[in-house]
């Protein structure tokens, strides 16, 4: 990282930070507070992708082993332990978070045409489409069994509900393909439905877990639905500027969505809407799929200063709830994240 960019994160890290850091600030240190329950939930994924019929066990276990920075299972037992302890049934639900998440990037790179994912040819690359989506379907079908096992009917009734934000979210933005929209509320909408909807259900399931208080359970879905908001804007400034492991410069455009760099920088110059319509039918004039390119590339900055403001919000809501390492971890997931961008 360049010194400009180092000096401007510290800043912006301390700018952000209400929580203050008890020594377990950072992201890295994870594994020494949860390292044997990670291990734990990372077995059960495994169990879980095997137990099935092959090629789809194939294709699931083909992208759980792709790598990942299973952010979503570290919020369902940080949300445990912040609220008292990691139970069993915060591990099994810290397993169940991130089966939902590979089965929507199971059919998300089906719906995307996608070549690649986490550096890796995407499953539908390898296994066939078909294959892919049967894949996510085994694994939604994993995660409803285990979290009907744990007996909890708020936590599953709010695993329902996200599903179908997610759902709901995913088919607004692929409306956009063929209708062009480029407004925020629409955007926020998707941002809402397509990632903050599972970091909420991950914190709350996990605040229950733990034992949290219905205030903590609260607080911490806030944190997470605000968490989720940032990270999306994090990847959606990534992909006008780069720097994401594992996946190609520009896809959002070239998969006909419109996120914010793109929407913020038509507002400034307003007849690059026309330019995005022709870009879009596949009629662009010389040069106009450049100019878009450079433009959301420069509304980045922006996109940056929102994350920033979101990730705020987010570390606001943790003040809600009793300051213990746990707490400071979550606080350090919020700031790492978005320091991607710098
Ligand atoms: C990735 O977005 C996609 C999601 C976060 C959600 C996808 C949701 C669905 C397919 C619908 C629900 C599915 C199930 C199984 C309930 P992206 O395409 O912007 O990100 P990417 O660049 O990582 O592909
Ligand atoms: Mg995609």
């Amino acid at each position: 990282m360049e010194a400009i960019a180092a000096v401007r994160l510290l800043e912006e890290t301390a700018r952000v930070a209400p929580v203050a850091p008890t020594g377990l600030a950072r992201l890295h240190d994870a594994h020494a507070l949860l390292g044997e329950d990670i291990a734990r939930v990372e077995a059960s994924l495994l169990a879980a992708t095997a137990d099935g019929c092959s090629p789809a066990t194939d294709a699931a276990a083909h992208l759980l082993t792709s790598g990942g920075k299973r952010v979503r299972p570290l919020c369902v037992l940080l949300g445990a332990l912040a609220c008292g302890r990691i139970t069993d049934e915060a591990r099994a639900l810290a397993a169940v978070a991130e089966m939902i998440h590979l089965a929507t990037l199971l059919h998300d790179d089906v719906i995307d045409d996608a070549d690649e994912r986490r550096g890796r040819p995407a499953a539908g690359r390898v296994f066939g489409n078909a294959v892919s989506v049967l894949a996510g379907d085994s694994l939604l079908v994993h995660a409803l069994e285990r979290t009907s096992r744990v007996e909890r009917p708020e936590t599953l009734r709010e695993l329902f509900a996200t599903l179908r934000r997610l759902v709901d979210g995913e088919v607004i933005q692929l409306r956009g393909r063929t209708r062009l929209d480029a407004t925020e509320e629409t955007y926020a909408s998707i941002l809402d439905g397509k990632t903050a909807s599972l970091f909420r259900w991950a914190l709350r399931a996990g605040a229950r877990a733990g034992g949290g208080s219905t205030a903590d359970i609260d607080a911490l879905g806030a944190f997470g639905g605000h968490l989720g908001v940032a990270f999306q804007l994090v990847d959606d400034a990534l992909d006008y500027t780069g720097g994401q492991l594992g996946k190609d410069l520009h896809a959002d455009l070239r998969e006909g969505k419109v996120t914010l760099p793109l929407i913020l920088a038509a507002q400034r110059e307003p007849d690059l809407y026309e330019a995005l319509e022709r870009v879009r039918a596949g009629a662009p004039r010389p040069g106009e799929h450049e100019r878009l390119v450079a433009a959301g590339a420069r509304a980045a900055g922006e996109v940056r200063e929102r994350a920033w403001a979101e990730s705020r919000r987010a570390l606001d809501e943790l003040t809600a709830v009793v300051d213990s390492p746990a707490r400071a971890l979550l606080g350090a997931v919020a700031r790492e994240l978005v320091g991607r961008l710098s």
